[in-house]
C-alpha cells in the first residue's frame, strides 16, 4: 500500500481528541473513511462533520467505552452490523496516572490495564482475524517512551505501555510475509489533555512537549510503511535506545522517579 493510494477504511480508538483525532484528520486528508470510536459522541459527531465537509470521505461514529469487559466485541459486532470493512486499525485510546501505586486506588489502575492493555488485545485479535483472510492490513498501537523504563509513580501505565511496545512488535513478527503490518508508536510527551486527565496538570510545559499532529504525522507514515517501531523524536530515541540500557538500573530509576516529582 502505497502512501499516494487510497488507504481504505481506518478504525481509530480514543478519535474524540488528542492523537487519536490527528490520526484522523490525516487520514481523512488521504480520502480515507473513517470509523471514529471513544465514549464521548459529541465529539465524535464534531468530528465526523468537520471531516466530511472537509474531504470527499464517509466517517462512521461509534461511541463505546472500550474499557468494559465486552467493549471491543461490542464495537466489532457494531461494525459488522453495519457492513464496514476494517483495512486499518490505530490502537489509540489510553490513559496514565500520577502517585505512588500502594496509595493509588486500585480500581483505577485495573481500568487503566482494562483499557491500555486489554481492549487493545481484544481488538487486535478480532480485526487481524478478518484481515488475514484478506491478505493485508495495517495496524498503529500507540504505546509510549513511557513503556521503555520503568516509571516509578507511573508504575502501572508505564508498564500498560512496555506490554503495548513488545506486544505489537512480536505479533508483527508473527506476521510477515501475511500482507499485514504492525507498528508501535512511540512517543515522548505530547500536548494532549492526557496530563489533566491523569492529575499531571504541573508535569511539564506544552512549550516541551510535541505537537499531536506532529506525532500523528510520524506514526501514521511510520505504518504506512510498515515500520515496526517509531519513536518521534531522535534525542528521544538515542536517550532510550542507546543510552539508558548502559545507566545502571537503579540510577535510571532515580532519575525517573525525580523526573516525575519525586525524591
Ligand atoms: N500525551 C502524551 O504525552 C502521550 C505520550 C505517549 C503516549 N501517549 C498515548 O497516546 C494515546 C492518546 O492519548 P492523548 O495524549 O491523545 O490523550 P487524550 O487526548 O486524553 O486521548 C485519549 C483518548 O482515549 C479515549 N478514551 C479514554 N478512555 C476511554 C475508554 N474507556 N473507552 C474508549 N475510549 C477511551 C478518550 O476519549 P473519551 O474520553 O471520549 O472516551 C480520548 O479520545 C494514549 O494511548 C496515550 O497513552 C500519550
Amino acid at each position: 500500500m502505497g502512501t499516494s493510494a487510497i488507504p481504505g477504511t481506518a478504525l481509530i480508538t480514543g478519535a474524540s481528541s488528542g492523537i487519536g483525532k490527528e490520526f484522523a484528520r490525516i487520514h481523512a486528508s488521504r480520502g480515507g473513511n473513517l470509523i471514529l470510536t471513544a465514549r464521548r459522541k459529541d465529539a465524535l459527531e464534531a468530528l465526523r462533520e468537520e471531516l466530511e465537509r472537509d474531504h470527499s470521505i464517509q466517517a462512521e461514529t461509534i461511541p463505546f467505552d472500550l474499557s468494559t469487559p465486552t467493549g471491543p466485541q461490542d464495537l466489532h459486532k457494531e461494525i459488522k452490523r453495519r457492513n464496514l470493512t476494517v483495512d486499518i486499525l490505530i490502537n489509540n485510546a489510553g490513559f496514565g496516572g500520577h502517585g505512588a501505586f500502594a496509595e493509588q486506588d486500585l480500581q483505577q489502575n485495573l481500568h487503566m490495564v482494562d483499557l491500555n492493555i486489554k481492549s487493545l488485545m481484544s481488538l487486535t485479535h478480532l480485526v487481524l482475524n478478518d484481515m488475514i483472510p484478506q491478505g493485508k492490513g495495517r495496524i498503529l498501537n500507540v504505546g509510549s517512551t513511557a513503556g521503555m523504563i520503568p516509571g516509578p509513580l507511573h508504575a502501572t501505565y508505564h508498564a500498560s505501555k512496555a506490554f503495548v511496545n513488545s506486544f505489537s512488535q512480536a505479533i508483527a513478527s508473527e506476521l510477515k510475509d501475511t500482507g499485514i503490518t504492525v507498528t508501535a508508536l512511540a512517543p515522548g510527551t505530547v500536548a494532549t489533555d492526557f496530563f489533566e486527565k491523569a492529575d499531571m496538570g504541573g508535569f511539564r510545559s506544552p512549550k516541551q512537549m510535541a505537537s499531536p499532529q506532529s506525532v500523528a504525522r510520524i506514526g501514521y507514515d511510520a505504518m504506512m510503511k510498515g515500520k515496526l517501531f517509531v519513536i518521534n523524536d531522535w534525542k528521544l530515541t538515542l536517550l532510550l535506545r542507546y543510552i539508558a540500557p548502559f545507566i545502571p538500573r537503579k540510577s535510571l530509576l532515580t532519575a525517573a522517579k525525580q523526573f516525575s516529582g519525586g525524591n
